[in-house]
């Protein structure tokens, strides 16, 4: 089993490395500035980043609207991609405040790193882990914020209890994803395709 979690993350991995230095290339999902304004981004935040940031946003929906982010609150984002969502909810909780970001992709980590120092950010730092193990003391974190990642990771149950275990006392747990609903055939999972694919 856990060989085969292993492949399915290496599927994955080579995915988000393409995205991270080719976006262009991916044809199946949308990605990019135009995505994050169906979702319901605000133009002005989308417009603030630079295109190394948007251009390899693959996020599902908008975790930062189910509630509001405040200022001095500590975040975790779960599979932080290029920074997209980080970097908002930096600008959010201002310098008292603090984003870690977590992804596994390395390529990615490299992009949000310069994308970091490009916007001269000091309250944001990222970390290279397995969703399903995150390098977090327990209960230090007011909010976990995730777009489009639980439904790749292979071992949710772990993610859902790492995320538990950090997660303060009454903290947040604000994610966009994407899940199958009841009725839907195999032959029409397989026709849709998945993002590892
Ligand atoms: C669909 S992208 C979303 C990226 C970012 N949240 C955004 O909205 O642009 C999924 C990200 O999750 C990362 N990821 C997938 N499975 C993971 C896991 N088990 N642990 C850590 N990161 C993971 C991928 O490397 C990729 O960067």
């Amino acid at each position: 089993m856990a060989e085969n979690h292993n492949e399915i993350r290496k599927m994955i991995k080579e995915r988000f490395a393409r995205i991270a230095k080719a976006p262009e290339t991916e044809k199946k999902f949308p990605i990019g500035a135009e995505s994050a304004k169906r979702l319901g981004y605000d133009p002005q935040d989308i417009e603030g980043l630079p295109t190394s940031v948007t251009e390899s946003f693959a996020g599902v929906g908008n975790p930062l609207l189910l509630d509001p982010i405040h200022e001095g609150e500590i975040i975790l984002d779960i599979g932080v991609g290029a920074g997209f969502d980080t970097f908002i909810a930096a600008r959010l909780v201002g310098p008292s405040g603090k984003v870690i970001g977590i992804d596994m992709t390395g390529e990615m980590l490299t992009k949000a790193e310069n994308n970091r120092t490009k916007l001269g950010l000091k309250n944001v730092e990222f970390r290279k882990c397995l969703a399903e193990e995150i390098p977090l003391e327990d209960e230090s974190v007011d909010v976990i914020i995730s777009n489009g990642v639980l439904n790749l990771c292979p071992e949710k149950e772990k993610v859902l209890t790492e995320a538990y275990r950090v997660l303060k006392p009454g903290g947040r747990f604000q994610i966009a994803d994407i899940s199958l609903e009841d009725g839907v055939s195999q032959e029409e999972v397989a026709k849709l395709g998945t993002w590892s694919d």
